[in-house]
């Protein structure tokens, strides 16, 4: 049975899966300022198989830990329900092996099948799969009967518009909840033009929600650029990467906020779940983008620990409040687990 509050992905605007940019702290951002629904990271099933699911009562969050204790997932309760897990995988049963591991704690499963990059296809993942239609039909299948949340996938366009068709109708039939289509033929680079033309011919083509992506370069700058890209293309939905990773205020109907006050509130959000300080860094470095090279940029870039960042930021006090609130939570824990 469907269940009530199941995920819809009928015109929403969507953060788009992007690798070491799509964790916590930028997904809880992207909410605060009007993503309906956000994808996490690129996370591959082989590294994902081999996690724990951990319930952080100090940081309350959940987390999924690798044998050497890095943590690969982490998600909280401010962002269930509407949290999208992306995987990167060639293999049915381990792709529900890991949607099931999950299930409880997102949203919705996605499976990337557009990623060009070699670390991606080399194990026949991502865009590979593109050529490998029996392959996503199984994948697909598998989930889509195995786990209980809706199922969705990512893909690129193909050389023709008549293959592209007909592959979107395959995966239609195979009962996913939505299909994400970035733009874009494998080859392209994300600075060439965004086939509008082909998304559009996609989503006449089926009922399923298709959710438009690829427009951030020429397309989407501002907030209401976002609807126009939504017709331009004829989809239900949008998904933004780049737009949305220089300045997640674009979500925002009120009208964009400085960057200076966004890569404030994203650093709060990274101190609060003790965020891998590199990823913090690369992510505020993606943000200044060509300020990078400023005096701010280069106190984040030499920073080595979210307290060097927050300095750069001139945010020590709250990163010490945070700190000790943390340690205190920490020490009362510690004393009700003792005997
Ligand atoms: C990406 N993209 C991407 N796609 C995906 O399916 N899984 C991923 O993990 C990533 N990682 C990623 C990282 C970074 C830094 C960027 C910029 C992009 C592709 C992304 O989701 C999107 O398809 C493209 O960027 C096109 O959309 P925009 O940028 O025009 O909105």
């Amino acid at each position: 049975m469907m269940a009530a509050n199941r995920l819809s992905f009928k015109n929403i605007t969507a953060l788009a899966p992007m690798v070491r940019v799509g964790t916590l702290p930028m997904r809880l951002l992207a909410l605060d300022y009007g993503a309906d629904v956000v994808y996490c990271e690129e996370l591959i099933d082989i590294k994902m198989a081999q996690c724990q699911r951990v319930e952080n009562e100090v940081l309350e969050t959940i987390d999924f830990v690798a044998p050497d204790d890095r943590v690969i997932f982490r998600t909280c309760e401010k962002e269930k329900g509407r949290v999208v897990f992306q995987m990167g995988t060639a293999d049915p049963n381990r792709a529900l092996m890991v949607a099931r591991l999950v299930e409880k704690d997102v949203a919705a499963v996605d499976v990337n099948m557009g990623c060009p990059k070699e670390y991606s296809t080399k194990g026949g993942m991502g865009a590979a799969l593109l050529s490998d239609p029996d392959k996503i039909e199984a994948i697909l299948k598998k989930l889509v009967t195995g786990v209980s949340i809706p199922v969705t996938c990512k893909i690129r366009i193909l050389p023709s518009l008549k293959e592209t068709v007909s592959l979107v109708q395959m995966i239609e039939k195979t009962g996913v909840a939505a299909i994400a289509v970035h733009g874009r033929f494998k080859e392209e680079r994300p600075r060439h033009p965004v086939h509008c033309d082909y998304i559009q011919a996609i989503a006449q083509a089926v009922s399923v929600p298709i959710i438009a992506n690829g427009g951030s370069l020429d397309l989407v700058k501002t907030n209401s650029d976002i609807e126009n890209f939504r017709r331009a293309a004829g989809a239900s939905s949008v998904m933004l990467a780049r737009a949305a990773m220089w300045n997640a205020s674009v979500f925002s109907s009120n009208g964009p906020v400085l960057l200076e006050q966004v890569m404030e509130e994203y650093l709060k959000y990274a101190i609060r779940y003790d965020n891998h300080a590199f990823n913090t860094k690369y992510c505020l470095c993606q943000m200044l983008r060509d300020k990078v090279e400023s005096p701010l940029g280069k106190q984040v870039q030499a920073a080595q620990t979210n307290a060097d960042i927050s300095e750069a930021y001139g945010l020590q006090e709250f990163y010490q409040q945070t700190r000790d609130r943390l340690q205190a939570r920490r020490d009362t824990m510690q004393k009700s687990s003792q005997p």
